[in-house]
């Protein structure tokens, strides 16, 4: 049995995989070329994915003997699950580990962006500052007793919401299915329409999923609601936001600031947003933090392990694949 590990990960991991099976370990940390993650996969049992690997129909069809995809990330917007279930691939992904850490994230660029920190940081480096001033030019926003809202209320958004406790803030936020009673969310969060969240949030984070459906959730309209003193948070996906529409927004402050951790086409960049002072960026390291990336590492390492013994996984993203098995 053979499995592919198409990044590197920790050698724990490995180690770990090596008892099971024969490890097609790829020790690097740079993008797997399609052309050689369809090469590679043949004949494969398991394939332990990042989520730069796209996994779709055509190299599936090529995959003969793939049971298992274990994304080593929480989203899955680089897998085709619908086309796995149709091959009867099983298909897992790393929740709950990293809710924290993203969440400690969100809060480093709310709080970044509303204070104003990367750009006071540059500008004290270059040597502008002449003495200190009360109506200095870094005034920025409170962050206390303000407004959070919250664009997608899972684990992640509730580990955010959390945290606004201690802030004394008021949470509100906007999911696609409203709470029933018995629905325990954290920090005493109201839910309420889109709309709503746009016009009366100091802050907002992102947190949804990237599909078709939230493609440009955040657009030209949503922008145009915000106050000019609120701040937008992406610690979601790229495509979420309209990244053109934000820098527009940005450049014209008709919005405070953003704090953005992916990008549509990331890594490309859109140079627009390098001109901005109002715009605080990271390259997608959300749960980046070791403790966290060796959590994800062993968990879609169990996702794997058991798949392969034929059992399901603890993660199991298209259960489908089980039941047609049964019935
Ligand atoms: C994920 O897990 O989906 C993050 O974006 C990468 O850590």
């Amino acid at each position: 049995m053979k499995i592919l590990v198409t990044r590197r990960l920790f050698p724990e991991t490995i180690e770990r995989l090596r008892g099971l099976a024969e490890v097609d370990y790829r020790d690097l940390d740079e993008n797997l070329p399609a052309a050689e993650l369809a090469q590679r996969v043949v004949g494969c049992a398991g394939l332990m994915a990042g989520l730069t690997d796209r996994i779709d129909a055509a190299l599936l069809a090529g995959a003969d003997g793939l049971k298992v995809v274990s994304n080593v990330a929480v989203g899955y917007n680089n897998i085709d699950v619908a086309a796995c279930t149709a091959a009867g691939v099983m298909v897992t992904n790393t929740p709950g580990v990293l809710n924290e850490t993203t969440a400690d994230m969100a809060w480093t660029l709310l709080m970044a962006s509303a204070r104003r920190v990367v750009a006071a940081d540059a500008w004290t480096r270059a040597g502008n500052w002449q003495g200190w001033k009360f109506q200095d030019p870094w005034m920025g926003q409170d962050v206390h007793g303000a407004t959070l809202g919250i664009l997608g209320m899972g684990r992640i958004g509730q580990a955010v919401a959390r945290r606004a406790q201690g802030f004394d803030m008021r949470v509100i936020y906007h999911s696609r299915t409203r709470p029933d009673a018995t629905s325990h969310i954290p920090g005493r969060a109201q839910w309420v329409a889109k709309e709503r969240l746009f016009s009366e949030a100091d802050f907002i984070v992102l947190l949804v999923p990237y599909t078709p459906q939230t493609h440009h959730a955040v657009a030209a309209p949503e922008l145009a609601l915000m106050k000019p003193t609120a701040h937008l948070i992406n610690i979601a996906r790229g495509g979420v936001v309209d990244d053109v529409a934000l820098i527009e927004a940005l450049r014209e402050r008709r919005i405070a600031g953003a704090g953005m951790d992916v990008f549509e086409g990331e890594p490309a960049l859109n140079p627009g947003f390098r001109t901005l002072d109002n715009v605080t960026l990271t390259p997608h390291i959300g749960s980046s933090t070791r403790a966290t990336r060796l959590a994800m590492a062993n968990c879609a390492a169990d996702n794997l392990c058991v798949a392969l013994t034929g059992q399901a996984p603890p993660n199991l993203i298209n259960p489908d694949v089980i039941l047609e098995r049964v019935s």
